[in-house]
């Protein structure tokens, strides 16, 4: 009989190596539903040790209902290496709310863990004892991704017997550097900077960035008394129950001491505005647990900047009118944009130089024009005409991915359906985003009637550059009155089924980046000049 197995999703790959190179010890398995029920309540596996994070094992509901209880399946990569074998123990379909209220403290889909929950894995658990057949590769960076066995040698071979640890997922800048300088000198110990490679907050830094950034920051501590290993987690941001797993896995490195900053793996803001977790909450949660699990708590405290003497100190012990200094994450996403310089008394400037490669300024940056609009509303002449717009300004390379031409090479098979209208338009969004992600300017003008498919091409886009939605607000009447290819005629005559705006629906942008018509009070070209204007107010263009 065939074996049956499942092929991990990355957040499921990093969670399986977690496990198989005992960083999860004590856990040995995607969790069974006894472990499930009894981590979400006590923060305890059923054996009672304690372990705060559901690690569990999500597929579709159609590859559970062949499976059984004691069966052995392979797990295996994206491609198709075997990585384990996984011997069944439990089969069951959780209840995600209540997931979710347990384990994080929250439903409020904003907050990555619920919405990987609610929106990107799947319905059913399947739980079980998982034994290596080989560890996952990677080609990446291969010596800095030290398993614990291999930390504690090496922390033994040193003769290193204090040991803290600093998780980040974050490039270091100078707060950080002072601030473990500071705890290493304190404590008499060394440290282990060991950063997040697998899966953080989407949005964050992309680690091949952050690896350069922290190769250059190691060099920063005295001789021979830091190590840099990478560590392929994925984040839940689980705040205070992910601090306490954390720690966790660094008492397995053969760490003695953790760092643990303000709002320690915290998800930011839910979507109200408020912070999902107190700013201590996790410190305080450790608090409970360290004797427990064997490691020390360094609480630290925001660093700040102060001009007068050139230092770094925690906010809480500056006298009441010192003036001091600090960039918040996202006004360093706006210094960069900007292409402005990134002062030296943040970043050392080898960490700048890679910061200013991974984000260009907005003017050097790829991003993507995307019409939409119905048909014989403008979208192409306009499209048009800012292409040659941008061939005459040079910068960045562009293409136009205009609905007839897309129709004619890239999606050739497909007709009108709801189906193949969404399959052209994500695949229009796909191809944009490897032009947007190289550092061009891609111009999409299909018709891309629903919003569910611009939404989508807006997210790829995002992660590449930037996504601009242009929303052709040409009046039905006036597209009709043009009907330039004849074709809304035909459509009325019911020679053409499901024409949008007649027969098939067109839903209107909620929240366009830009609205022009050409309903016949501007010309095409003052249409394209008003485009071209804002995208120089946006700073995507120089003047
Ligand atoms: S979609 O919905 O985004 O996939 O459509 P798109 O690929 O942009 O459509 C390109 C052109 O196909 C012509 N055409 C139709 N449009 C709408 N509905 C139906 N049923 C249809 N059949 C053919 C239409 O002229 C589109 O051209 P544009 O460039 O928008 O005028």
């Amino acid at each position: 009989m065939k074996q049956n197995s499942w092929t991990l999703t990355d957040r499921q790959l990093c969670d399986c190596e977690m496990i198989l190179d005992s960083s999860f010890y004590p856990l040995d398995r995607f969790m069974n539903e006894n472990d499930y029920y009894s981590v979400l309540e006590d923060m305890r596996l059923f054996g009672g040790e304690l372990f705060p994070i559901p690690i569990t094992l999500d597929v579709d509901k159609e590859f559970s209902d062949q499976l059984s209880i004691g069966e052995k399946i392979i797990l295996r990569e994206k491609e198709g290496f075997k990585i384990a074998i996984m011997t069944i123990e439990s089969i069951w379909k959780p209840n995600f709310d209540k997931e979710a209220e347990l384990a994080y403290g929250t439903i409020d889909q904003s907050h990555p863990a619920v919405d990987y929950m609610f929106n990107i894995g799947k319905e059913v658990y399947i739980g079980g004892k998982i034994e290596k057949i080989a560890m996952p590769n990677h080609y990446d960076y291969r010596q800095y991704r030290l398993r614990p066995n291999e930390a504690k040698m090496k922390f033994k071979d040193n003769g290193w017997e204090k040991i803290v640890a600093f998780q980040t997922r974050n490039p270091l800048h100078r707060a950080h550097i002072e601030m473990t300088l500071k705890s290493m000198k304190e404590l008499d110990a060394m440290l282990f900077l060991h950063p997040v490679v697998g899966m953080t907050k989407p949005g964050d830094v992309d680690h091949y960035t952050r690896v350069r950034c922290y190769q250059h920051v190691i060099e920063k501590y005295p001789k021979d008394s830091a190590i840099l290993s990478l560590l392929p987690l994925a984040m839940r941001m689980g705040g205070p129950r992910e601090t306490v797993l954390h720690a966790i896995i660094r008492k397995n490195y053969g760490c003695t001491h953790i760092i643990v900053g303000r709002d320690h793996a915290g998800p930011g803001n839910d979507s109200i505005g408020n912070s999902f977790y107190g700013p201590y909450d996790a410190q305080e949660l450790l608090n409970e647990f360290k004797e427990e699990i064997g490691i020390e708590i360094v609480p630290f405290q925001f660093m700040v900047y102060t001009p007068s003497d050139n230092c770094y100190k925690p906010l809480e012990s500056l006298d009441d009118n010192e003036d001091y200094h600090t960039i918040s994450g996202t006004e360093l996403r706006n210094i960069l944009d900007k292409g402005d310089q990134i002062p030296e008394w943040f970043s050392y400037p080898e960490v700048a130089e890679e910061l200013k490669k991974s984000r260009p300024p907005l003017n050097e940056r790829g991003f993507t024009l995307f019409f939409t609009g119905l048909s014989g509303s403008g979208k192409s002449t306009i499209a048009n005409g800012l292409l040659i717009k941008f061939l005459e300004e040079g910068s960045r390379p562009v293409t136009l991915l205009d609905g007839d031409i897309v129709r004619t090479h890239l999606s050739s098979e497909l007709g009108f359906s709801k189906e193949h209208r969404s399959l052209n338009v994500q695949r229009i969004g796909f191809v944009a985003s490897e032009i947007t992600k190289n550092g061009g300017i891609a111009i999409c003008a299909p018709i891309a009637p629903y919003e569910y498919d611009r939404k989508i091409n807006r997210e790829l886009i995002s992660k590449v550059g930037s996504f601009i939605e242009i929303f052709v607000n040409t009046s039905l009447e006036k597209c009709e009155e043009r009907d330039s290819k004849g074709l809304y005629k035909l459509a009325r005559e019911g020679k053409i089924k499901g024409f949008t705006g007649i027969s098939d629906p067109y839903e209107e942008p909620k929240s366009p980046d830009i609205v022009v018509n050409s309903d016949g009070t501007k010309s095409p070209e003052e249409l394209v000049d008003y485009i071209y204007q804002s995208l120089i107010n946006m700073g995507f263009m120089l003047n």
